[in-house]
């Protein structure tokens, strides 16, 4: 067991304690290093924006965070605990989901299995329970599509259940990959860009629906290029370029940072 910097005693101290912490992250790729000595915190029910200009590292940072990838040196805490080693199986259940950039949901299983596929620990998954407990199986998956139907309604695509997910819209398969991750119910999820080309209506939903998320106590962590959404969704901003973190504040603050201004036109960060 290691030191938890949570209050144990359950008061408001509780909601402020670090849920996801990285310190001096390094994921180095031959001769770049992708991630640069980068920290990072995010507190239980914050809503938290990682910004940057591309290729500045961010989408690795969620792939370090999500256990996809091992950093080089750093550490990475999730409620206290080291899980640098652990890989994303053990992440997620440790309660952090993560969306990716590109969603590449299965193309030919429909809506409703790609959710499915969101499941964890259920006994279906372990073959030899099928001999063994074959009602507690049918209970479980039975329980399971209930849930994943739930989801669908949540993200509005219910009435696209039965559809192989390739008739999906850019946007809508960013609103089923939302309903897959939280199959598992993370307390933790991280949005790799949820608004990249997705059409204002849709837009809307997913600000609406991931504010609603965190209203219902998820602590979020939003990588995402569209300002307007950073700034009516997050508190607080964290920039980062070139692997590193360059600056931190609300987005106001952030937006009007010299150094960040610089860092987008491609200048040299100071
Ligand atoms: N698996 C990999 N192998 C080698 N280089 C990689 C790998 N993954 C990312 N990179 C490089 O690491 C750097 C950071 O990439 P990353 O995708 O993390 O940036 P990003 O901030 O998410 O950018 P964007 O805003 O364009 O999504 C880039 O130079 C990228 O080419
Ligand atoms: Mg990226």
């Amino acid at each position: 067991m290691h030191p938890v910097a949570n209050d144990p005693n359950g008061s408001t101290e509780t909601k402020r304690a670090p849920l996801v912490e990285a310190r001096d992250l390094v994921k180095q790729f031959g001769g770049l290093r992708a991630v640069d000595g980068m920290s990072i915190t995010l507190h239980r029910g914050e809503m938290m924006g990682l910004i940057g200009p591309n290729g500045a590292g961010k989408t690795t940072l969620f792939n370090l965070l999500a256990g996809s990838l091992r950093p080089t040196s750093g550490e990475i805490r999730i409620s206290g605990q080291a899980v640098s080693h652990e890989g994303p199986e053990r992440r997620i259940a440790r309660g952090v989901g993560r969306t990716f950039q590109i969603p590449k949901p299965f193309a030919e299983m429909t809506v409703l299995e790609n959710v499915l596929t969101g499941g964890q620990h259920q006994a279906g998954e372990h073959i030899w329970k099928n001999f063994l407990q074959p009602g507690r199986v049918a209970s479980q998956e039975k329980a399971a599509v209930e849930k994943a139907r739930s989801l669908l309604e949540f993200v509005t695509l219910s009435g696209l259940e039965s559809e192989p997910a390739r008739v999906l819209s850019g946007g809508q398969r960013k609103l089923l990959e939302l309903a897959r991750i939280l199959m598992a119910d993370p307390e933790t999820i991280l949005l790799d860009e949820p608004a990249a080309g997705v059409n204002p209506t849709l837009l809307e939903l997913i600000i609406d629906r991931v504010l609603e998320l965190n209203a219902r106590g998820k602590s979020i962590l939003l990588i995402e290029h569209n300002m307007e959404m950073v700034a009516r969704l997050c508190g607080r901003v964290v920039v980062m370029a070139a692997g590193k973190h360059l600056a931190e504040g609300s987005p106001v603050e952030v937006s009007r940072d010299r150094t960040v201004i610089e860092a987008y036109l491609g200048g040299v960060a100071a």
